[in-house]
């Protein structure tokens, strides 16, 4: 599939660029079928933007009220924990905002991934549709160091799932259980935006956009469906390293 990359100079500019594309998908979404649905990536790498989102320069031009916001994965964790990536949406966007939009967190008993998995793909059949499968506008994605996307880390089942549209997650390296949206739903937006920042990424994105047959499960996502990479000049080889 295609990729389209696009290098800035520092995490800010990365976060500029993807808000500029946020609201034009918005308004294509919102002129196509009345509504803008985005699944958001969690950890580090976006509180950047969500922060400039919910700034006096952004916060007004975008259509919150005709906007729904989702996770892509969610730690396992109370919703007030600090490792939540829900917390952190509401830190840096919702609660900066006077009329936030819809929100919906995944966790609700961090003592049952398994039940609140179910509970949100029924939740995406319900106010996305299942024909043939939930579709957002926007999915927001970031890459770990190993390459991994939303809660999709290597050599794992829930990476190879080809069923599932939410899928619970227990990986050993894992300081929590996660949940997860699944590869094929992830594969089936209409877009998918990667934003990439800092130099301990700069391996693997090396071997995602140098090493064709790269099994790294975003290289691999990268095949099945199309990527919009922002990436930061810290995180871009800026030549192929040796041997990939
Ligand atoms: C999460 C994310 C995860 C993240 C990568 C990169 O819940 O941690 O959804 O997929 O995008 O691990 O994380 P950083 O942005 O913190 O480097």
């Amino acid at each position: 599939m295609t990729a389209q990359l696009h290098v800035h100079p520092d995490s800010l500019a990365v976060a500029s660029a993807v808000a500029q594309r946020w609201a034009e998908l918005a308004k294509v979404a919102i002129h196509e079928h009345g509504r803008f649905t985005v699944a958001l990536s969690g950890g580090r790498t976006p509180r950047i933007l969500y922060e400039l989102l919910a700034s006096p320069a952004w916060r007004d031009r975008l259509p919150w009220d005709q906007t729904e916001l989702y996770l892509g994965d969610e730690r396992c964790v109370p919703a007030d924990h600090v490792d939540s990536n829900a917390r952190m949406v509401h830190e840096a966007l919702l609660d900066r905002l006077p009329h936030p939009p819809l929100f919906f967190p995944m966790v609700s008993d961090p003592l049952r991934p398994d039940q609140d998995a179910a509970h949100y793909a029924s939740l995406l059949r319900e106010r996305l549709g299942d024909a043939p499968i939930p579709t957002f506008d926007l999915i927001l994605l970031g890459m770990g160091a190993d390459g991994h996307f939303a809660s999709l880390f290597p050599g794992t089942t829930a990476l190879e799932d080809r069923e599932a549209l939410v899928l619970p997650v227990r990986e050993a390296h894992l300081d929590h259980r996660r949940i997860s949206l699944s590869r094929r739903v992830i594969a089936a937006a209409r877009r998918r935006i990667v934003m990439v920042t800092g130099a301990d990424k700069r391996a693997a994105l090396a071997e995602v956009l140098h090493k064709p047959g790269s099994l790294l499960p975003i290289a691999r996502l990268q095949r099945q469906a199309s990527l919009e990479w922002h990436v930061d000049q810290a995180a871009y080889p800026v030549k192929p390293t040796a041997g990939v």
